[in-house]
């Protein structure tokens, strides 16, 4: 199985793709560091570990990563997740203990200790956490295998501005490091995760084997549909953080090309926009493969079938 740390903020979709991390035996995740974001920090930790013991797994080390962005005042997003990031199920608070010590130093740790090119970073949250191990200690980036990151729009439009997708506008400093450090980067952006929308059918099949983890994947669901169901003209809300595990498990799923994309800080107008040049019209090195399109059903046949491992 491919070696892989989560970087997320969970987060309703973020803890849809831990549950399908977790059951997919083509990936084996060694840990999570977790960053503020969706909600702070000291609710993203708690829901981390909410969904590792829904999965069974209290073992998985957990590490507190950054409590604010790298220059700008964290924005959370309550108005989509609610107030505690993860409404919806009625989940126990957790037993399981965080790690001592800081994601960052978790990153930079495991990467210098595991061979060169053995793993994968898979983030579904601001990129705050990632951006600090690389400047802390530039030697991990030749080591990284791949970063495979939930961010960024572009044909698509922003989610929280008009041009910025939400992780990449939390902080934008951190995705410009990311985007600049000559890692392999697969990026899945709002063009693809607003075409992998939840259905009726698709929530019905999640729920139907009525174990736990299904229960509350359901209720997961269904409080991130009272969101979106409307905005995307569909029935459901997209879902975004488990395209990246998806990824992982069938890349067949997903197409796109190879392009280079660079993150915008500066302008106030259209801070954290990711400018991806699909077309080559600049000549500037190709940094990150831009994924694009999704077989929605192949998706979500995936998913249904994964979380259906559960007993
Ligand atoms: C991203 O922002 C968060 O709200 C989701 O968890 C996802 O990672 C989508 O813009
Ligand atoms: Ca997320």
């Amino acid at each position: 199985p491919r070696k892989i740390i989560i970087d997320t903020d969970p987060g309703q979709d973020d803890a849809i793709a831990l549950l399908l991390a977790l059951a997919s035996p083509e990936i084996e995740v060694l840990g999570l560091s977790v960053v503020a974001g969706n909600v702070p920090l000291q609710l993203t930790t708690i829901n981390a570990r909410k969904i590792c013991e829904l999965a069974g797994r209290p073992d998985l080390p957990i590490y507190a990563g950054a409590e604010v962005p790298l220059m700008r005042t964290l924005v959370t997003a309550e108005h989509v997740h609610g107030k505690n990031g993860l409404d919806g199920p009625d989940l126990p608070d957790p037993q399981m203990p965080l790690q001592t010590g800081h994601a960052v130093d978790y990153l930079i740790d495991t990467l210098m200790q595991e061979d060169v090119g053995a793993i994968t970073l898979c983030a579904l949250g601001p990129l705050t956490n990632l951006a600090l191990a690389l400047r802390k200690e530039p030697k991990i980036a030749p080591r990284i295998r791949e970063i495979i990151l939930m961010g960024g729009a572009f044909s698509e439009g922003g989610n929280i501005t008009p041009s910025a997708e939400f992780n990449f506008y939390v902080d934008p400093h951190a995705a410009k490091i990311v985007f600049g450090a000559g890692v392999p980067l697969v990026m899945m952006p709002l063009d693809v995760t607003h075409q992998a929308l939840t259905s009726d059918a698709a929530l019905e099949s999640i729920a139907a084997p009525r174990t736990a983890v299904a229960v509350a994947a359901h209720a997961l669901l269904n409080y991130h549909d009272r969101f979106d169901a409307q905005k995307y003209g569909g029935e459901g809300a997209p879902l975004h953080d488990p395209c990246v595990i998806a990824y992982l498990v069938n890349p067949a799923l997903f197409s796109g090309r190879q392009c280079n994309v660079e993150i915008e800080t500066e302008s106030s107008l259209t801070q954290g926009m990711s400018v991806v040049d699909w077309w080559s019209v600049t000549g500037r090195e190709k940094n990150a493969m831009v994924m694009r399109s999704i077989d929605r059903d192949g998706f979500f046949s995936l998913l249904t079938e994964r979380l259906g491992r559960y007993l």
